[in-house]
């Protein structure tokens, strides 16, 4: 498991994390912005699109294998009509790193055109990853750089400067990423952050978190409950929670129902894409 966020982010730190990815953006051309494909509005911080004005910028929907793909159409659309590049991805896979290249040739082609017409050739595109903690960034950069690619910058003798990813000719990507912290201060972003398990259990109510899920999951999501645990989809949420716990057989020492294990199986459930492909947010919720 990669470490996950607690929520600790306070002013100092989102001061730092902006001051930090203010400078490292001056050095790029291309912002390359992972969100949640399950979340893709409460995964993502808008502050970015302030902090990269006049970048190119391209936006990949990752996790796309846990998401619903009728909305992942709709964001794809939603997105692209923002003026974003658009790809959607399952980063752990190799696989789709190909035309994620040809999109950011796409994305920087008025750079490119710039530099020929000022003589300046084979000058590569320089990137940087950014998106909030756990989004997947690491795994990103570990699929697109591959075995390939080698590092530059930091020689000996040579200034103290950033780690530049050399990808081939024509791509480096910034090593470290840049961290955006998610808004917080919205409640309904910190419930779906944790249903989707970006923020650690420990440090909220999983109880709610859960009830919240079967809340969503019979309106948006009828029957899936049913399919998964075989309980009827009527009644409160909590009853529907210790259903689960009955057919699972998940039961205290005096074999009453085990409220809060049901509710650790249900959101592990979902993080694993058990319940299936779902999405959490549509673009008619903004
Ligand atoms: P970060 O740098 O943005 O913080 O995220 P990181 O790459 O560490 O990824 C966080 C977790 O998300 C990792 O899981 C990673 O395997 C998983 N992940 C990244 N991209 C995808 C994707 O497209 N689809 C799916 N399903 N998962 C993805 P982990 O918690 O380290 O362990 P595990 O859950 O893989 O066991």
């Amino acid at each position: 498991m990669s470490e996950q966020v607690t929520i600790n982010w306070y002013p100092g730190h989102m001061t730092k994390a902006r001051r930090m990815m203010q400078e490292d953006i001056k050095l790029i051309d291309l912002v390359i912005e992972l969100i949640d494909a399950r979340v893709p509005l409460s995964s993502r911080n808008p502050d970015i699109d302030d902090l990269a004005k006049n970048k190119s910028r391209l936006i990949l929907l990752n996790k796309s294998d846990l998401a619903d793909k009728r909305k992942l159409k709709l964001w794809t659309a939603y997105f692209e009509e923002k003026g974003f590049f658009v790809v959607t991805l399952d980063a752990r896979s190799r696989g789709g790193m190909k035309s994620i290249q040809n999109v950011i040739m796409e994305a920087c082609k008025e750079k490119i055109e710039r530099d020929r017409k000022r003589g300046i050739k084979n000058r590569p595109v320089r990137a940087m990853v950014v998106g909030i903690p756990n989004v997947g960034k690491s795994t990103f950069i570990n699929s697109f750089a591959g075995k390939a690619a080698t590092k530059t910058g930091n020689k000996p003798g040579v200034t103290k400067g950033k780690q530049w990813i050399r990808l081939n000719k024509q791509v480096e990507l910034l090593d470290t990423p840049g961290i955006l912290w998610p808004k917080f201060e919205d409640q309904q972003v910190g419930m779906k952050l944790a249903m989707i398990g970006s923020i650690r259990n420990e440090v909220l109510n999983v109880d709610e978190v859960a009830l919240s899920l079967v809340s969503f999951l019979r309106t948006q999501y009828a029957g899936t409950l049913t399919q998964r645990y075989q309980v009827e989809e009527t009644g409160e949420n909590y009853e529907i929670l210790m259903a689960i716990a009955k057919n699972r057989n998940i039961l205290k020492k005096g074999g009453e129902p085990d409220y809060d294990k049901a509710a650790i199986l249900i959101l592990d459930e979902f993080r694993d894409g058990k319940l299936g492909e779902i999405t959490l947010e549509e673009p008619e919720d903004k």
